[in-house]
Parts: structure tokens; C-alpha cells; sequence
């Protein structure tokens, strides 16, 4: 049988305003079910996250065969439910000292500025814990809110990735946010 992966980040919890982050856990499958089979999370997001979103889909995530469980990826838990995730990908060998950041949340909470101080709350942990100085974020052309989330952490916008992202609809461009560590 294989060796269990390292989780480096399982006991990290971090108390936010109206949310906690904390590791994933088996026991969120239904959780992660209702707010993450839902036609309006994806389209935002990379192809890694799938519609309709299975109990298998569930179960490969909670079980690390999705996101590596050495990367610092956190549930975002609401009303005592993991109802969406954030996480940061850091980059290898001279881009080790810079993350890719990704989120998404339960369609239910969106609009109450809750994605806003998840961002701020993780960035606060994750920037210090894997000494990061820079991290950045593609975002789809449409998707105005995640732009907004953002700009409202101090992010600038750095240019745009032409048709980077191919959809059955037909290319997207990724608009390519980033903040540095200090300023
Ligand atoms: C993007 C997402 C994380 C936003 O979460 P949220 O908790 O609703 O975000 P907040 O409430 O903190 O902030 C949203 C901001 O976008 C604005 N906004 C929302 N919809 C908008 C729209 N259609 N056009 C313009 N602005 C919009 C809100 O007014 C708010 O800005 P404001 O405070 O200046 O008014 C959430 O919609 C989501 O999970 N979407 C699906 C996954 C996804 O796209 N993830 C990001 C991938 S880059």
C-alpha cells in the first residue's frame, strides 16, 4: 500500500471574521457536495474543477489525489460547513519565493464580502509561513467579483494572457494580478 502523503498543514486554523479556515476533512464530503455542484462555481475556475462535481469527485479531493497535500490549501468554513476553498501553489527552484493564489465559495454566501476577508485573513498566514514575497492570480475576463476581491487586497493588475484559457465556449483571456511582499 503507499505511504500516506505528508500534510503538513492539517492542524492550521485561522478564525476569521463570520468564517474559520482549516484543513479539509473526510467528514465534509457533504458539504463540499452542495456547494460545489453547482453550475455557477466552475466556469471561473480551471478544468481541475469539474461539473457536475461527483461523491467520487469528493472523495479524490478529500483524499489528496486532487491538490497535492503538501500545498497549503485550506477549507473556508461557514455556519460550522466547509462550503468553499483557498489556496496558494508555490513555484519551484527561482520562483519558489511566489504562489499562485485560487478560491472559490458556496454560491449561498457570495456578495456579503466574506471572499474579501478570507483572502486577507490566508494572505496574512500563508505570505510569513512559506515566506512568500510575491503572489499572484489569473483571473477569466468575466469574472469581475473574484477582480474586485483583488483589488481589495492590494493586488494590481499586471497585463492580460491572451486567450490563455480554452473553454467549449471558445477562448478566454486571464487578466494576471499580483502583490509583493513588502510593498
Ligand atoms: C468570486 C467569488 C470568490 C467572490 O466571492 P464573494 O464572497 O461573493 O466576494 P465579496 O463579497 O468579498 O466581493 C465581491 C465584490 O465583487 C463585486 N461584484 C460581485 N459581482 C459582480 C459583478 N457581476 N460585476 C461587478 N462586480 C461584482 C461585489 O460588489 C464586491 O465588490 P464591492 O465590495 O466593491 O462591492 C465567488 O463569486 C466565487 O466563488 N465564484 C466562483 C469561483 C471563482 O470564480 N473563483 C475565483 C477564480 S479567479
Amino acid at each position: 500500500m503507499a505511504e500516506p502523503r505528508p500534510r503538513p498543514y492539517a492542524a492550521v486554523r485561522l478564525d476569521g471574521d463570520g468564517f474559520v479556515l482549516r484543513a479539509w476533512r473526510a467528514d465534509d464530503l457533504d458539504s463540499l457536495l452542495l456547494h460545489a455542484d453547482d453550475p455557477l462555481v466552475p466556469p471561473g475556475l480551471s478544468d481541475r474543477f469539474p461539473h457536475p462535481y461527483t461523491r467520487a469527485d469528493g472523495e479524490a479531493f478529500l483524499a489528496g489525489h486532487v491538490v497535492d497535500p503538501a500545498e497549503p490549501l485550506l477549507a473556508i468554513e461557514i455556519d460550522g460547513q466547509g462550503c468553499g476553498s483557498i489556496g496558494a501553489r508555490p513555484g519551484r527552484g527561482d520562483r519558489a519565493h511566489s504562489a499562485e493564489l485560487g478560491y472559490w465559495l458556496g454560491r449561498r454566501y457570495w456578495g456579503r464580502g466574506h471572499m474579501t476577508r478570507v483572502v486577507a485573513t490566508y494572505l496574512d498566514w500563508v505570505v510569513p509561513a512559506l515566506s512568500l514575497q510575491r503572489i499572484e492570480a489569473n483571473v477569466m475576463e468575466f469574472n469581475t467579483a473574484s477582480a474586485r476581491v483583488l483589488e481589495k487586497n492590494g493586488f494590481r493588475e499586471e497585463g492580460l494572457r491572451r486567450g490563455a484559457v480554452l473553454k467549449h465556449d471558445g477562448l478566454h483571456d486571464l487578466r494576471l494580478f499580483g502583490r509583493l511582499w513588502p510593498r
